[in-house]
């Protein structure tokens, strides 16, 4: 099994007053890419940030910017973003009918392609876009929001994609996004992940951005060993 995982905190659960400051903390204390989380208030129930947040991200930090974009029709902003200064842009399948054309046209920006799908949505959505994608972002809850709870019967569908990226052999990361803890850690390793998002256990941690970092690295390791 590939040992490697790439922890990636979620911006959402940060305090947006000192946004800077707890990215260069993430930064500091080992994180491998920084998570954004671009919501428009119609493909999810919830607004949260757009392009001039990822700019300032990018002016802060030599981490990629690994931009999650919960947005319909993402295919009319990718250029923007990546403009931004976004290094992975990731779209979800069901919030644009031509996504295979909309992976090309992030590829042809310069940067890399991401596909997320919902906890309803099948791996299947992946087979025809396989070549095209660097990230496959499996969502463990419904997204929208931060804090919510682990679903575990996505377990599955991340040892699906597992499959799937393996028979290919596509070195693509396979990411896991929504209620992941130092307690579902092992869980997502063990079903194949190799990429952890995690907002409120990184930024809402008592114990602070370091330790929580920390942590989920040490539980990921723990998983590899068992
Ligand atoms: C949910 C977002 C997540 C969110 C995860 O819609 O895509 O990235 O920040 O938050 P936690 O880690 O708190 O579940
Ligand atoms: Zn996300």
């Amino acid at each position: 099994m590939e040992r490697t995982v790439y922890i990636a905190p979620s911006i959402l659960a940060a305090d947006f007053s000192r946004l800077g400051e707890h990215v260069r903390e993430a930064e500091v204390a080992g994180a491998d890419l920084i998570h954004v989380d671009v919501m428009d208030g119609r493909f999810v129930p919830n607004i949260s940030v757009g392009l001039p947040v990822v700019a300032a991200l990018r002016a802060v930090t030599r981490l990629p910017l690994d931009v999650h974009l919960m947005i319909a029709e993402p295919a009319r902003y990718v250029e923007a973003f990546a403009h931004a200064g976004a290094d992975i842009l990731t779209i979800h399948p069901e919030a644009d009918v031509h996504f295979h054309r909309t992976l090309q046209q992030i590829h042809a920006l310069g940067i890399r392609a991401g596909v997320s799908l919902n906890p309803g949505t099948s791996e299947t959505a992946l087979r025809y876009v396989l070549p095209l994608v660097d990230l496959v972002l499996v969502m463990t809850v419904n997204p929208g929001f931060g804090g919510q709870n682990f679903l575990p019967e996505i377990l599955d569908k991340v040892r699906a994609v597992r499959y799937m990226l393996d028979e290919a052999k596509k070195p693509a990361l396979l990411s896991v996004d929504g209620g992941i803890t130092v307690g579902t850690v092992p869980l997502v390793i063990a079903a194949g992940a190799n990429t952890l998002v995690a907002g409120s256990a990184v930024f809402g941690a008592a114990e602070g951005v370091a330790s929580a970092i920390a942590a989920l690295r040490v539980a990921a390791v723990g998983a590899f060993e068992r």
